[in-house]
């Protein structure tokens, strides 16, 4: 009996906090999804979403801006959720400890643990069109839009799983 308790208290907390929290916000799913990928806000820090959301006009060389109504209800949204705030799912937490505390990236793929975790990828397998860019999750995490990026789940396109 203590056993099976054990058991399943133990799988329960590796089922949550594996990861990071999928995008639950119909208003995110809309206004941050059209160009790319929808980014789990448990893939940056509070600070990042706020710099980042401070300047959509010039969000990477597009305009991205919202009204004043929706801004302030996604920046709620991602602070709430950013990777710091999120330390019970293990990217997070990863993500959160990789990044020096004076240093504030608006990129995931740019954070220490983000690059470290890449580094072994060919430029082919990120250039071709496929891909494009490593901000391209989707493009090789097939269930990234789970929040799950585990290596059982990489499946890079024209090369195959990552064993
Ligand atoms: C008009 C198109 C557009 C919209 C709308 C848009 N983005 Fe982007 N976003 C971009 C482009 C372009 C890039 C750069 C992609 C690249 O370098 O491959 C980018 C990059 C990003 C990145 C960095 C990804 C990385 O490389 O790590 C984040 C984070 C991001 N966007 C968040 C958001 C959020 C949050 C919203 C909603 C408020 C949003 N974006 C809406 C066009 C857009
Ligand atoms: C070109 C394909 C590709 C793209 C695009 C890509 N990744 Fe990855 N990612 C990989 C591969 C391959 C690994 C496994 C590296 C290793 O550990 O050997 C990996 C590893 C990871 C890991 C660690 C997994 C683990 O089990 O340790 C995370 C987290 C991750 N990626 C997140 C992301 C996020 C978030 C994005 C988008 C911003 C992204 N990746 C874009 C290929 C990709």
């Amino acid at each position: 009996m203590k056993k099976i308790v054990l058991f399943t208290v133990l799988a329960a907390s590796l089922s949550f906090a594996s990861g990071v929290k999928p995008v639950d916000n119909q208003l995110y799913k809309k206004e941050c999804t059209s160009c790319h990928f929808g980014f789990q806000a448990g893939l940056l820090p509070a600070r990042s979403w706020s710099k980042l959301m401070n300047n959509l006009e010039n969000h990477f060389d597009t305009d991205a801006s919202l009204d004043k109504k929706d801004r302030k209800l996604l920046v709620d949204y991602l602070v709430k959720n950013a990777s710091d705030r999120a330390m019970n799912y293990k990217r997070s937490a990863k993500i959160t400890n990789s990044i020096y505390k004076n240093s504030t990236p608006i990129r995931i793929t740019k954070t220490p643990y983000f690059i470290r975790k890449h580094d072994e990828l060919r430029a082919n397998m990120i250039k071709q069109k496929e891909v494009g860019s490593l901000s391209n999750c989707i493009a090789c995490h097939t269930t990234a839009n789970k929040g799950i990026y585990s290596e059982r789940a990489i499946n890079i396109p024209n090369y195959g799983r990552w064993e």
